[in-house]
């Protein structure tokens, strides 16, 4: 990794740690940003409360003393702060490149707000990625023949059991393509998250931290 998109992460990790309130309940994503985040939360002694989506992220946030919850048990969260791996003018954005987008959408879902937090070298004039896809294990090639081009992740299964995989794809109408992935048996979910969802990004560029609300 470039020197300059880990500095961005450490950087853009302890900005976004300085926006979590001591009491809040908190949803925190998956990656390698969020690994920081959880660093940057211990570092300032936080007092909220986390729900993680990722073992990684337990391990992570465990491991700076914070108070993990049990997202099972909670429906709402003051706050969830996630990576992405692409995000795009209009705000659709691309996560999954760590596999664990189902459970990060279940928890933004659930979220008063999304801190999307990135470094400037995620910001894309358009999204290109191979889209993240998990998928059920069962049925999995009457899947993958929904998918052609999907091509299978050399990965382990998802916490949840999930086959992952990327599918290489027209992204000029995202929107289409979300509400197709979202029509497919056997896709569990899929890596675009739309607008709707990505209205507040943290964004480091060197030293500096823009925080855009769209
Ligand atoms: C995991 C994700 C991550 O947020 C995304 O892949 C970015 O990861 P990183 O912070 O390591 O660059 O969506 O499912």
């Amino acid at each position: 990794m470039a020197a300059r998109d880990e500095h961005e992460k450490v950087v853009v990790a302890r900005a976004a740690a300085a926006l979590v309130e001591d009491g809040t309940l908190v949803a925190l994503g998956s990656g390698s940003t969020v690994a920081r985040v959880a660093a940057a939360l211990g570092e300032r002694g936080s007092r909220a409360r986390f729900a993680v989506a990722s073992p990684a992220t337990e391990a992570a946030a465990q491991g700076a003393g914070l108070t993990v919850v049990d997202a099972a048990d909670h429906d709402r969260y003051a706050l969830a702060i996630d990576g992405a791996d692409e995000v795009a003018p209009d705000g659709w954005a691309i996560k999954g490149g760590g596999g664990a987008h189902t459970r990060e959408r279940i928890l933004i879902a659930a979220a008063d707000r999304f801190l999307c937090v990135v470094g400037a070298s995620k910001l894309v004039p358009r999204l290109t990625r191979a889209v993240p896809l998990e998928l059920q294990p069962f049925g999995l090639a009457a899947t993958l023949a929904h998918l052609p081009g999907a091509v299978l992740r050399d990965a382990p299964p998802t916490a949840d059991g999930g086959v992952l995989a990327d599918l290489p794809a027209d992204l000029t109408d995202p929107r289409a393509l979300a509400a197709r992935l979202d029509a497919t048996p056997g896709v569990v979910d899929h890596g675009l998250f739309a607008p709707e969802l990505v209205r507040e990004l943290l964004i480091a560029d060197g030293d500096a931290v823009e925080h855009r609300h769209r």
